[in-house]
């Protein structure tokens, strides 16, 4: 495999040899000096048609505590705006002797598409409601990190599971591990035929706590959602938000994870967000790590 495209196309073998890789790479970047010079020889072009913080930093810092020669591009202020179309802009940043292109893209299959018609290793950033396979890996690794292991583990994705491609890339991430895994959330916000991935759908918040080790609270995308969908904000909140006195009127202790960036007050409140049970700026950190560890298996490809 030259790319990463989605978590649909790599096997258990290559999260294990990942996630190996990454742990070596955590160990490095909490050195004093945080780089390794593995990748000298290696250009990557980071390309941003969709807003990003943590995932666009990541793949940066990742980058160039690799050695690698980095170039970033974001859409808004490119010549995309005079209409140059997709393969056209990679294309001509290949041209100056890029290797890797890691691409964000608000079009499902984006990567795809760019992977059959250019010539260099592309790596999917998220590409609209489709996938996000990299949060995924590092989503993973933080729960092997906190809970030994994935396998066996009872993890729960809550929220808007339509719209989320980090639903769908940690759905395949955890199924491909052995965990167990249920969504939930409104009706409306959950895809039909859902279950034919092998996930449980439960629509009552507490009694999904219950049953889980680990709850993964994701973002309502108001971005991506038509305003006819039920329900609205307070309904929300009431029926699906995480808050502290619901964690704590549960008979045990579940990890709560998000992908960020939070809706405060909406899907989990501050004081979840920032308390103990929470991993969430564990997850920023192994995300450095974990795309560092996708990258240098990627560039050794290209050098063989
Ligand atoms: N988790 C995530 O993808 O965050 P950004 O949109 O800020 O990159």
């Amino acid at each position: 495999v030259n790319h990463l495209l989605g978590i649909k196309y790599i096997t258990k073998e290559d999260v294990d040899l990942i996630f190996e890789t990454a742990d070596h790479f955590k160990e490095v970047i909490n050195r004093p000096i945080k780089k390794v010079p593995s990748l000298r020889d290696i250009t990557i072009a980071n390309l941003f048609f969709e807003n990003s913080t943590r995932t666009r930093l990541s793949f940066e810092l990742a980058e160039k505590r690799l050695s690698a020669d980095v170039v970033n591009f974001s859409a808004a202020s490119s010549s995309v705006k005079k209409g140059e179309t997709l393969i056209d802009t990679v294309n001509n940043i290949l041209s100056m002797k890029v290797d890797m292109v890691v691409m964000r893209h608000p079009n499902p299959g984006a990567g795809v598409f760019l992977s059959q018609h250019v010539n260099a290793s592309i790596v999917n950033a998220g590409d609209g409601a489709h996938e996000h396979p990299t949060q995924a890996l590092l989503d993973s690794y933080s729960i092997r990190e906190k809970l030994d292991e994935v396998a066996g583990k009872n993890v729960v994705i809550v929220g808007d599971i339509l719209h989320s491609r980090v639903a769908l890339s940690n759905i395949f991430a955890l199924k491909l591990q052995g965990a167990n895994v249920k969504v939930c959330g409104p009706k409306t916000l959950i895809p039909k035929h859902i279950e034919k991935l092998g996930v449980e759908v439960e629509t009552n918040l507490r009694k999904a706590l219950e049953w889980c080790d680990v709850a993964n609270m994701l973002r309502v995308q108001n971005e991506r959602m038509d305003i006819s969908y039920f329900p609205t904000t307070r309904e929300y909140v009431q029926q699906f938000g995480l808050n502290k006195n619901l964690l704590d009127s549960l008979d045990k202790e579940i990890t709560i994870m998000h992908p960020g960036p939070i809706n405060r007050g909406v899907e989990i409140t501050s004081d979840v967000a920032d308390s103990d049970h929470a991993i969430i700026l564990d997850q920023v950190q192994n995300g450095v790590a974990v795309r560092m560890a996708v990258i240098y298996l990627l560039a050794s490809k290209i050098k063989q």
